[in-house]
């Protein structure tokens, strides 16, 4: 992402919060693994939306408007011994000349300082209750004020929500972040389609896991979340990541795993037969989902509300589990009771962007937000039967037990509908096993 672009964001930013107002945001903590491994750094969304910068122990403050400069960093310092044992910093002179700061301090002096630029100030946009450590920090400065009432100093008097406002600019993708978007999206397809590649009786889920690490990393990805990789009934759990049981010749696998892209996610799912043929239940399901996540794809498009598409799904779903004999009665009370919960338990999508769930409101007062063009959401619905699953008292056959299956793609509003940014995973039954016969051939 360009320099221009994080400045173009701030710029906004400012506009909104208007003047006698100052945002603060801190970058995300190192977290500690054990002893002296930590965790991969990944900077804080909203920090690194609004600056660019990738280190921790920083900053960042907006005051639109100020004569002596607009943004400031507060960051490390530049620092030999500990560049050579940690790594790069871009110290002071660094924030200013390469990430655009009108000014930068030392982040171990913002306790001098940050009282000081909020004392000019009204509004104090920050984002509360999401680090402890640093809402303290923040009452304490503003304690500090209080404290010099008597001798003329100023506090501010309102804490905004910067969520609010930042939340909102993120829900919609401008143009550079749709190309990262994409290139994500690319990245991880290909990964899926190398999986069904692979994949074979006997292999481990590990095995197919290391697939998609490789791929990621060689094109300079992360992955953006815990892959899952479930086997048979594995599937049915929705947020398997043990991704360690042995892929049985006649059983399903479901892939739920996406890379990040210079900070923006993919996020796909396919499930295919690991052996590269359908049996006639997992195919006839299959066809249920897939039917489901097309007929939820057809309503993403401008002015469409946000649940129009999971009602769509809900709708394909439950008369595919009607006709298949899993569930019984009228279809319309069936969707009315919500009877397919029992097998379809989660919601069809959620925004993407720099996280995989990411921020934006689904409601706007109480009803559904509509679709407008530059957002991505995910269309997933799916179908999981678990083992020794039941409808009420009914026990479901046994033919169907074991069986998950979702079908998760990303997809942009367009000006006249929506481009399906993960079509290049196959997802047709033919495509599967054409594809999966084709490398058999190879192998
Ligand atoms: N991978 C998490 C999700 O599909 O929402
Ligand atoms: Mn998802
Ligand atoms: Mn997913």
């Amino acid at each position: 992402m360009k320099q221009t672009e994080f400045a173009r964001r701030r710029k906004r930013l400012m506009q909104m919060m208007g003047k006698a107002s100052v945002a603060v945001l801190p970058a995300a903590r190192v977290a500690m693994r054990n002893r002296d491994a930590d965790y991969p750094y990944r900077q804080d969304s909203d920090f690194h939306y609004l600056t660019g910068f990738d280190e921790p122990e920083a900053v960042a403050v907006l005051i639109p408007g100020r004569p002596h400069g607009e943004y400031i960093l507060f960051c490390r310092e530049r620092d030999p011994l500990m560049e050579t044992w940690h790594g790069r910093r871009a110290g002071l002179e660094g924030a200013r000349e390469h990430y655009g700061a009108d000014d930068a301090f030392p982040i171990g002096d913002i306790d001098d300082i940050l009282p000081g630029l909020l004392e000019s100030c009204e509004r104090v946009y920050y984002a509360m209750g999401v680090d402890d450590a640093f809402d303290a920090q923040v009452t304490g400065w503003i304690r500090r004020l209080k404290e010099q009432a008597r001798a003329g100093v100023h506090t501010p008097s309102e804490f905004v929500a910067l969520d609010h406002l930042l939340h909102d600019m993120r829900l919609y993708k401008s143009r550079s972040e749709i190309t990262a978007m994409r290139r994500a999206a690319r990245i991880s397809a290909q990964a899926h389609v190398r999986a069904m590649q692979v994949c074979r009786p006997g292999m481990m889920e590990y095995e197919i896991e290391a697939e998609f690490l490789y791929h990621f990393k060689r094109h300079g990805c992360v992955p953006a979340y815990g892959s899952i990789v479930g086997g048979g009934e594995n599937a049915c759990i929705l947020h398997y990541t043990e991704n360690d049981a042995e892929l049985r010749d006649g059983e399903l696998l479901l892939i739920d795993a996406g890379a990040e892209h210079d900070y923006y996610a993919a996020d796909i799912t396919r499930t295919f037969p690991i052996n590269g043929r359908f049996s006639a239940e997992q195919a006839a399901l299959y066809q249920v989902v897939l039917d489901a996540q097309k007929a939820a794809i057809a309503r993403v498009k401008p002015g469409a509300h946000w649940n129009e598409p999971h009602e769509a799904a809900v709708k394909v779903l439950t008369r595919g589990l009607l006709k298949l004999g899993l569930l019984k009665g009228q279809l319309r009370a069936l969707i009315k009771q919500e009877a397919y919960r029992g097998f379809y338990m989660h919601r069809t999508g959620h925004w993407l962007g720099m996280d995989v769930h990411d921020v934006g409101d689904y409601k706007v007062g109480n009803a559904w937000r509509e679709l407008e063009p530059g957002m991505v959401l995910t269309i997933e619905p799916g179908l999981y039967i678990a083992p020794g699953a039941r409808v009420g008292k009914r026990k479901v056959a046994k033919k169907w037990q074991g069986i998950g299956i979702r079908i998760e793609d990303d997809v942009l509003v367009t000006r006249d509908g929506c481009e399906v940014l993960t079509r290049d995973v196959p997802k047709e039954i033919a495509d599967i096993e054409a594809l999966m016969a084709e490398a058999d051939h190879h192998k």
